[in-house]
């Protein structure tokens, strides 16, 4: 039997739905076709004739939690790249790791950095922070360095754990950290050091769970083009979660197209478009920097 996989407007809102209360994604009426062209394989694969059994499938067959997992990662845009928003790793090594190790000195704390890249797709910002991180650090051996990175999107972390990159994906990466930190392992195909895959640990987080338990602070936080996708409620829930699990003076990083604005603009001080620190000092952005 030859299928269209249309799908009715009811069968839309019935996977809305369900997205939004697995991952706090936010479909608009416009993304209808964009989902079903993502989805028609997977009724095809499973022999399903509807995007209604496909949802009864979800939610009730033994395999639905691994189906859902499998529909998460083809609903969500895992679009990344080595450096992307690049100001933002400069910022890191002119301000950010400067000041924190001037405050680690002057109050006598232990030498430790815990970065987290929320939403990390399939590696490429994890990798970058653990290439500025550890070039910053290399001359200081004895600070503690850890990058937790965690998304939703199973495989794309799959592939962030293995750190195996084609030529084409390295092409943002400048040569030198290339070179460094990238070995090849077949023509078209670079893997991440052992330097850099030390520093990180890549772990599947649903974000929309917060508040998160994790047993320690972050001095950093990237969550960047992630809540872009996301209800404003979820939103919120999750920048309240980020500032529990954030250090006093700990950073947040957002997309270069995204902002606190009204989430709780309050919590954090504005440092410069698209990076905040937690208010909690309540001293000015240029003191603490
Ligand atoms: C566009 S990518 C951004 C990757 C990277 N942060 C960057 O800026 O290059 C968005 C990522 O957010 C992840 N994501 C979306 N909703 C999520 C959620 N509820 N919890 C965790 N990760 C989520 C997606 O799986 C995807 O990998």
């Amino acid at each position: 039997m030859k299928h269209s996989f249309d799908i009715t407007d009811n069968e839309f809102e019935l996977l809305k739905g369900l997205i939004y209360n697995q991952t706090g994604i936010c479909l608009d009426d416009c993304k209808k076709a964009f989902l079903a062209s993502r989805l028609k394989k997977r009724l095809a694969s499973l022999h399903l004739n509807s995007f209604k059994e496909y949802y009864n499938y979800l939610i009730g067959h033994p395999r639905g939690q691994k189906e859902m997992m499998q529909m998460i990662s083809l609903i969500t845009t895992g679009k990344t790249e080595f450096f992307r928003e690049e100001e933002h790793f400069k910022f890191l090594t002119t301000n950010v790791f400067p000041y924190f190790l001037k405050r680690t000195i002057a109050n006598q704390r232990r030498p430790e950095l815990y970065i987290w890249s929320a939403g990390c797709s399939t590696g490429e910002e994890a990798y970058s922070l653990a290439m500025v991180t550890n070039d910053f650090f290399n001359v200081y051996p004895y600070w503690q360095i850890e990058i937790l990175a965690t998304d939703i999107d199973i495989e794309a972390l799959n592939k962030a754990k293995a750190g195996i990159y084609t030529e084409k994906e390295i092409s943002s990466l400048p040569l030198t950290y290339r070179k460094r930190y990238f070995h090849r392992i077949e023509p078209q195909k670079f893997k991440a050091n052992d330097t850099l895959r030390r520093l990180i640990t890549f772990k599947y987080l649903n974000l929309s769970t917060a508040p998160f338990y994790f047993g320690r602070r972050f001095d950093v936080i990237f969550c960047r083009n992630v809540i872009i996708y996301l209800h404003p409620e979820i939103k919120k829930k999750i920048i309240q979660g980020f500032y529990t699990t954030l250090a006093d003076d700990g950073f947040l990083f957002l997309g270069h197209s995204e902002s606190l604005l009204s989430l709780d603009r309050g919590l954090f001080s504005l440092v410069t478009p698209s990076i905040y620190q937690k208010a909690s000092l309540g001293i000015s952005s240029n003191a603490r920097l």
